[in-house]
């Protein structure tokens, strides 16, 4: 072999190791991404176990008294009836730019989701985001020590979700598909779907969050996708596919267990109302759901606009509807 051969052959070899490494180091960070198609009856190991119940009532100073009739959650009285309120306010912490969090459009806040995983299930419980986008649902189910899945069609929501979770499971491709995908027997299921196709329409003046976003050259929804739901024009075919993939749900669902979607009533351009929180309720109750009760997530720290000043009433919308459903 000539001078020339050996270094070619080197630096090829060099190269193989660094692609092989870069691929490995791909799978790595990636092992909880699954292709919808890939998914086999085998895949769902729980990371997380069910803890023994204790025996006798715990008492404790601060936290108040844990019964042991206590089937829903780990909560004292005390817990309890301070996550009743069916309202709250949220103030979000900021994003961590580091792991691409500010990147997605409707990323909503962990803690936010944390009070609803300790109050609807037991640590070891499965939960089910149907809509998981960068994965802040499961983010906190991991904190809580609860075992997660998620679906996620648009990939670079997928995979930055990936990279924030460790014993999670992502799906990539379209919950529609959930019917057809042997889930453990899920426990609770909490997510915020596409409000319709809001993101794609200015909700008005030069402040607003969307005009902020598109300054700095941010996605303004979510992917291209036909089958992202955001891209669905028309409002009664919208409901309808959502309300589909909750049947689906529906039929993965421990008897009993609790699910929250976060909706909001939608006001369009030339002041057209679409409730679509109240429609999507009605029509869940219709499919079998039980429809529980609401909880209102209030948004108090978001920057008002002056949208129908001197003589149309517009409102800020800064609440959203915490929709609580049971199987
Ligand atoms: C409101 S966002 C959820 C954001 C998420 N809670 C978070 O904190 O990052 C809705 C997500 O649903 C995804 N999506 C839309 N249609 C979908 C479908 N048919 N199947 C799975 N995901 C879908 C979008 O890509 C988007 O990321």
């Amino acid at each position: 072999m000539n001078r020339e051969a050996v270094i070619i052959s080197i630096f090829s070899f060099i190269l193989e190791i660094f692609l092989h490494d870069e691929q490995k180091l791909k799978h790595i960070m990636n092992k909880n991404l699954i292709p919808a198609e890939n998914v086999t009856d085998e895949i769902f190991k729980p990371f997380f176990i069910r803890p023994a119940e204790p025996k006798e009532k715990i008492v404790d100073v601060d936290r108040g008294t844990y019964h042991p009739r206590n089937t829903l959650n780990h909560l004292t009285g005390k817990e309890w009836i301070h996550f009743s309120r069916s309202w709250f306010n949220h103030r979000p912490k900021p994003r961590n730019k580091n792991l691409k969090e500010d990147l997605h459009p409707a990323k909503f806040p962990e803690d936010l989701i944390t009070r609803f995983i300790k109050f609807f299930t037991k640590e070891g419980a499965w939960v089910l985001d149907p809509f998981c986008g960068t994965a802040s649902t499961l983010v906190s189910a991991e904190q809580c020590n609860r075992n997660a899945i998620g679906f996620e069609i648009s990939e670079k929501w997928a995979k930055i979700g990936a990279n924030r979770t460790k014993s999670s499971y992502i799906i990539l491709g379209d919950s529609r598909k959930i019917k057809n995908i042997n889930l453990p027997l899920i426990d609770f299921s909490i997510t915020s779907p596409p409000y319709w196709d809001m993101l794609k329409h200015s909700r008005g003046g030069s402040d607003s969050t969307q005009k902020d976003r598109i300054a700095k050259g941010y996605d303004e929804y979510f992917s291209e996708k036909d089958e992202d739901l955001g891209n669905i024009e028309d409002y009664n075919n919208f409901l309808d596919e959502l309300i589909e993939i909750y049947k689906g749900i529906l039929g993965k669902m421990r008897v009993g267990g609790y699910i929250v979607v976060m909706l909001q009533n939608i006001q369009k351009q030339k002041r057209q109302f679409y409730p679509l929180a109240w429609e999507f309720a009605l029509k869940m109750r219709d499919i079998g759901w039980n429809l529980r009760q609401e909880m209102i997530w209030c948004q108090s720290d978001k920057k008002l606009g002056i949208w129908g000043y001197p003589r149309v009433y517009v409102s800020n919308v800064h609440h959203h509807y915490c929709l609580v459903f049971q199987a």
